[in-house]
């Protein structure tokens, strides 16, 4: 297979030669069970780069497990990670697999592994040199065959310095290291991205896809990109999603991502000082700002809907259930309205509505909203 071929399989954008370089590093590793470290910048990569590793690899047909070692809590990620035997430990109601049973036969990507506490670095690093290790409460050894790989965003060798890292198993762990570049070091890949993003945004949502102008590409090469591709990715849907023609300009992205005048004059790209959450929030302001006037403006047909038509003789059951019928109708037009505002994005409306995907999904099934959703063209 071709460095291009392996990376269209992967979906691996990129034309720096940075990427092609860390791909072929990549290929030639994927087969071993070597132990490979990640490292990069947040939104660079680094979990599109492991399970292309794990995909790339003979054990692709079992489980790639994740772990993101920062998110779960300290005294929890031990039985978490190795398992535990039933009433080991106050809570432990049954005997449970940990992350290493479950990737037997496959590989175990622990992710933001600078976070992990010191205490259990040493047991990890048992592990992954004996490949067995004791469940939480057990007194028989758990053997297993997991390859690792492990991500960080930190500098590990400067976490060691500082002692916040086991220098064992740093080097335990660096054997084959993948330096994703930040995306301001490669802008070459700026433009394939773009293109790559507006793409699948628009198949994915069943849009039209609009023109890029090539002074839009150019300011967006300009950015310094601090949430990387990450970032860059949100931008490019948050712009089509808010846009109301046909081509992306200057302007689609002039709101989202703001290049300080200076650094306009060529080589003095300034540092930028917005991260992905940052534009993400506003972009989430602005629309629940717009969504509250949206609702005022409902709140007040209903209310002078209520004083033309006054009810005689409501009891507290009737009236509980007129305001729960008002309440659901607001509901449902909220929704509609996040809907219509997200073009028929169903994570974005989510998004705009504060409420999980998943809750969105079940209130567009209950209120019976699909019609509205396949009059916007939505996914
Ligand atoms: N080379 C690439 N080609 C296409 N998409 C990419 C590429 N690199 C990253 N992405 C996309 O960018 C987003 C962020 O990537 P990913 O989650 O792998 O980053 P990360 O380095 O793990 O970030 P974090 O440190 O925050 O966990 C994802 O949507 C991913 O699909
Ligand atoms: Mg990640």
């Amino acid at each position: 297979m071709t460095v291009e071929e392996f990376q269209s399989k992967f979906g691996i954008i990129g034309k720096s030669r940075e990427i092609k370089d860390l791909v072929s590093v990549l290929m030639q590793v994927a087969e071993s069970d070597i132990t490979v470290l990640i490292n990069g910048e947040s939104g660079t990569g680094k979990e599109v780069f492991a399970r292309a590793l794990h995909g790339a690899s003979r054990r692709t047909g079992k489980n790639l497990v994740s772990v993101n070692c920062g998110a779960i809590p300290e005294g929890l990620l031990e039985s978490e990670l190795f398992g535990h035997e039933k009433g080991s430990f106050t809570g432990a109601t049954d005997k449970r697999k940990g992350y290493f049973e479950l990737a037997d036969g496959g590989t175990l990507f622990l992710d933001e592994i600078g976070e992990m506490p010191l205490t259990l670095q040493v047991k990890l690093l048992r592990a992954l040199e004996t490949k067995e290790f004791m469940k939480v409460g057990a007194e028989r050894i758990t053997k297993v065959d997991v390859r690792i790989i492990a991500a960080t965003n930190k500098d590990l060798q400067a976490e060691v310095e500082k002692r916040r890292f086991r220098e064992d198993l740093y080097f335990r762990l660096k054997a084959v290291t993948l330096q994703i570049p930040p995306l301001r070091k490669r802008k070459g890949d700026i433009d394939l991205l773009t293109h790559y993003f507006i793409r699948n945004y628009c198949t994915d949502n069943d849009i039209p896809e609009p023109d890029i102008t090539p002074d839009a590409v150019n300011y967006l090469r300009e950015y310094s990109w601090p949430g990387n591709i990450r970032e860059l990715k949100n931008t490019i849907e948050t712009a089509i999603a808010m846009s109301r023609n046909s081509v992306l300009s200057v302007e689609s992205f002039y709101h989202l991502i703001r290049i300080p005048e200076q650094s306009s004059s060529r080589n003095l790209p300034m540092p930028l000082n917005k991260s992905a959450e940052e534009v993400e929030r506003e972009f989430i302001k602005l629309a629940l700002f717009e969504l509250k006037k949206d609702i005022m403006d409902l709140k007040n047909i209903v209310l002078e809907t209520a004083e033309r038509k006054p009810v005689p003789d409501v009891r507290v059951h009737d009236e509980n259930e007129v305001s729960d019928m008002s309440m659901k109708s607001a509901e449902k037009a909220a929704i509609i309205r996040a809907l219509r505002k997200a073009k028929g994005n169903r994570r974005l409306a989510s998004v705009i509505l504060g409420i999980s995907e998943r809750t969105l999904y079940r209130k567009i099934e209950e209120y019976d909203i699909k019609e509205v959703i396949s009059d916007q063209g939505g996914s």
